[in-house]
């Protein structure tokens, strides 16, 4: 006697490598000219490479993963600060304070956020 039912798998395993960490990314998820949410990082991808800043704004915590990125440039969407996503520089007010930056590595389809 046979049966159609699926064969059903622990839910519970503990061998879950496909699924990501909390600082892991698949590098075809971030577009280039793009941005990605990243933990509490922001993955921007530019020409070539990436790189990644705390997500929220240092100036009232806008979400810089949904700001637009020109070039290296992010504009916060909630009052257009402008920073540098690759050395966190502020280039253009309200915000004062710089954001922090962390290192992007890239391992064949994957890409991981760590301390710079
Ligand atoms: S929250 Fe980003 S500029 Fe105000």
């Amino acid at each position: 006697m046979q049966t159609n039912s699926p064969q059903t798998h622990s839910a519970d395993s503990s061998a879950r490598s496909d699924v990501l960490k909390d600082n892991q990314f698949r590098v075809d998820a971030v577009h280039p000219g793009s941005a990605l949410l990243v933990g509490d990082t922001a993955v921007f991808a530019l020409a070539g490479h990436f790189c990644a800043t705390q997500a929220k704004c240092s100036h009232k915590q806008g979400p810089l993963n949904e700001g637009k990125l020109d070039g290296s440039t992010v504009t916060c969407p909630w009052h257009g600060s402008q920073f540098n996503v690759c050395t966190g520089t502020v280039l253009q007010g309200p915000a004062v304070d710089p954001l922090k930056t962390y290192r992007v590595t890239v391992d064949g389809e994957m890409g991981c956020v760590e301390p710079a």
